[in-house]
């Protein structure tokens, strides 16, 4: 079965033919980081334009590289929340029109989850046999700009969030962390290549790990963030202040390697005292995961990647971890889970509507 996977929540314009679910026939994404660059964020009104002309090249792109002609479609998926509205609504009307003048199924995909399914997904850049099937429960993690949850799967339709981050995403809190140290939009990948400098200390400063209740499963990300701040420009002084703080350390090349490469260490350790939470929430109730499955832009850091790896490892289960190219938003993840949730009957009418939050 082929489907052609459309993705425009936020500045990636993506459409990508999947086969049977997991083999990625072909993935063309167009990202608009330059447009957006010399903002240092993303800006709706652009990202929604930009959409607008990139979609349909996307969608040609995408059916020339996988060798079929749009008729050879059996469905169209989209990502219809949650993201920018007006971007959205740009992949929401083209994957609507598409499916009706093909008069193939249209099913509508919750970008949240469709991050969860990006481990399974192969293409012949991974060669090898296919992921094998997903063992459930599953332990499912998303850490992306905009997100930062942890779920448990009985299957690829049944979800349920034990957690989330109450402030900042993860991504939001490297790209923040980025700015601080004075690296480049998007922060996050230029955060993790600056912590793998030769000789950076990731013990050279100890940032905080944050845990939150003794059994909370959320997040949060908005200490670490402000740490890094308060490392580089110094804690700031009010007029009652006890003693005086440090002046901080020069921030000398050496310097911001160290500070990168001990977020990292501190962000990563966040994520997987959660995760072992979690086993742990699961073994009360006499229940054991036995996959993990990952996904979000994050999951590209070297660092998590890791450490996610070593845990999986540590705990016996099964791991789902995307390939490179489907951390990041990308049209092959909508692909993949559209095709679980036609199998289970879960296709949209021409109803369908872009929702700006998730369901997950
Ligand atoms: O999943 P995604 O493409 O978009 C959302 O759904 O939000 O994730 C983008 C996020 C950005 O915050 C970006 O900085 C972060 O993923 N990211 C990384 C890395 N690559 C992308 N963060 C840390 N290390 C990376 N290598
Ligand atoms: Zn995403």
């Amino acid at each position: 079965m082929l489907i052609l996977g459309i993705e425009s929540s936020c500045d990636e314009t993506a459409a990508s033919v999947v086969e049977d679910g997991v083999s990625v026939r072909s993935s063309y994404v167009a990202s608009q980081h330059d447009l957006h660059a010399e903002y240092g964020g993303v800006v709706p009104e652009i990202a929604s334009r930009a959409h607008v002309e990139a979609i349909l090249p996307a969608v040609r792109s995408a059916l020339r590289d996988a060798g079929v002609v749009a008729g050879d479609l059996d469905a169209v998926a989209v990502g219809h929340r949650p993201g920018l509205i007006g971007s959205l609504l740009v992949g929401v009307a083209a994957a609507k029109a598409l499916a009706w003048s093909l008069g193939v199924p249209l099913v509508g995909v919750d970008h949240v989850h469709a991050h969860l399914y990006a481990g399974l997904l192969n293409d012949a850049a991974r060669p090898g046999p296919p992921a094998p099937a997903t063992a459930f429960p599953a332990l499912g993690l998303v850490v992306s700009g905009g997100h930062t949850s942890l779920y448990e799967l009985s299957s690829w339709t049944g979800l349920r969030r034990l957690g989330a981050t109450i402030d900042d995403a993860m991504g939001e809190a490297y790209d923040k962390a980025a700015v601080i140290l004075g690296l480049g939009h998007p922060g996050g990948p230029n955060l993790d290549a600056l912590a793998r400098t030769p000789g950076a200390n990731e013990r050279a400063v100890e940032f905080p790990v944050s845990r939150l209740g003794g059994d909370s499963l959320d997040f949060s990300f908005s200490g670490l963030k402000t740490a890094m701040l308060y490392a580089v420009r110094g804690v700031p002084q009010g007029p009652r202040a006890r003693a005086a703080s440090p002046a901080p350390a020069p921030l000398t090349e050496g310097r911001r390697a160290d500070l990168a490469a001990s977020f990292q260490r501190a962000a990563s350790a966040a994520v997987v005292l959660k995760l072992g939470r979690a086993v742990e929430v699961m073994a009360a109730r006499g229940e054991r995961p036995r996959t993990l499955v990952c996904g979000g832009g994050v999951t590209a850091n070297s660092r998590l990647r890791r450490e996610l790896e070593g845990f999986a490892g540590r705990e016996g289960l099964g791991l789902a971890l995307p390939p490179l190219g489907y951390c990041v938003d990308n049209g092959a993840m909508i692909a993949g889970l559209g095709y679980e949730l036609l199998r289970a009957g879960r296709a949209s009418g021409l109803g369908l509507q872009p929702v700006p939050t998730t369901a997950c």
